[in-house]
């Protein structure tokens, strides 16, 4: 029977312009260069500029992920936009973005799952392209991280940056067979219960502001290196798998000891693994865009390629997506 899978057929990615080195908070926090790259990786982020938006990055990403896949903005039938720091409370930052690339049919909505929503996203449009209700869908990570940073709190400011990415991905024709591109299998989970790992202390039905990002760094550490290690595996047993056959991972960009942990965990060499954190910090939901780019334009991921791609958030949301490049 026919079937159809979806391929990714271009790759955007946007940045603000202002670069944050890890000595800018040395002048205002009881921290060092020395303890931020050697405990995270992290050397520098990016800051969005004042008045600039979730949308306008991700507009920016979107632009370069239609242009590199050939696509007209007008052949776009969806979008698929994940983020936790949206424009406005309502619309959606799909919305936005619908609106400022001129599409004006086909869908667009937002998903929250914090750092893990990339993982949802691309879960979600590869099911509404093999449904059959879409044929091209863009799906974007952005997040303006900056605006929620608790400055004076040293265990979190210092991990997160802005910055937005995006694909375009399409449903083709599949006989079902593993050695097509596309993606071959996915997992996503959610535990309610760690809630309070990694929060905002803030919102609309609860105090009326967007409030701060906390934390228990240690805690979300500990579950990040199970949780993606468990969620990798099963999803690679679906296709009769093992981490011996992933080609490049594409991990979630929040520290470079939990990637190094977790690939270690997995049997993965270091050699096989994309890595933006050092230069982008920790960018939520558009990490993983950003380092499929990044992989892409560095030349790290050919097409037919294995890539595992993975992320934990608070939530705790987790998953991962294997797909053939
Ligand atoms: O995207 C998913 C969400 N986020 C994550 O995945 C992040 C997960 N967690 C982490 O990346 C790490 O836990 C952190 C980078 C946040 C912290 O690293 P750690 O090795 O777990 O450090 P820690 O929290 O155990 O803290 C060790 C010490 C503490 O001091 P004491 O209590 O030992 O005296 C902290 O107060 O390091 C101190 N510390 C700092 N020192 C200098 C915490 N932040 C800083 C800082 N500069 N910025």
């Amino acid at each position: 029977m026919a079937q159809l899978r979806s391929i990714i057929t271009g790759v955007g990615h946007y940045l603000p312009t202002r670069v944050v080195p890890n000595c800018e908070f040395e002048d205002f926090l009881d921290t060092t260069d020395e303890w931020i790259t050697t405990r995270t990786g992290i050397r520098t982020r990016h800051f969005a500029a004042k008045g600039e938006t979730a949308s306008d990055m991700a507009i920016a990403a979107a632009r370069e992920a239609l242009q590199d896949s050939g696509t007209d903005a007008n052949d776009i039938d969806g979008i698929v936009l994940a983020t936790s720091t949206p424009d406005n409370t309502f619309p959606s930052t799909a919305t936005a973005v619908q609106a400022g690339l001129g599409i004006s049919g086909g869908f667009a909505f937002d998903v929250q799952a914090v750092c893990a929503g990339f993982i949802y996203a691309l879960v979600n449009a590869n099911a509404l392209l093999t449904a059959g209700e879409a044929r091209r869908i863009l799906v974007i990570g952005t997040e303006t991280f900056s605006r929620i940073l608790d400055m004076t709190d040293r265990g979190t400011c210092i991990l997160f940056g802005d910055g937005a990415g995006a694909i375009v991905l399409e449903a083709v024709n599949s006989d079902g067979n593993p050695n097509e591109r596309g993606i071959l299998a996915s997992k996503i989970r959610s535990n309610g219960k760690y809630r309070d790992l990694l929060y905002v202390d803030g919102g609309v039905s609860t105090t009326q502001t967007a409030g701060h990002l906390r934390m228990n760094g240690r805690e979300v550490f500990r579950h990040a290196v199970d949780k993606l290690t468990g969620a990798a595996t099963e999803a690679l047993g679906d296709l009769g798998l093992t981490p011996q056959d992933v080609d490049v991972v594409i991990p979630h960009q929040a520290n470079q000891r939990i990637i190094a942990a977790t690939t270690k965990k997995l049997g993965i060499s270091d050699k096989r693994v994309v890595t933006t954190v050092d230069r982008h910090g920790n960018t939520s939901a558009a990490s993983i865009p950003l380092a499929f780019h990044a992989a892409k334009s560095e030349g790290m991921v050919k097409e037919g390629d294995i890539v595992l791609t993975k992320a934990i958030g608070g939530g705790l949301t987790w998953g991962a997506v294997v797909l053939r490049w």
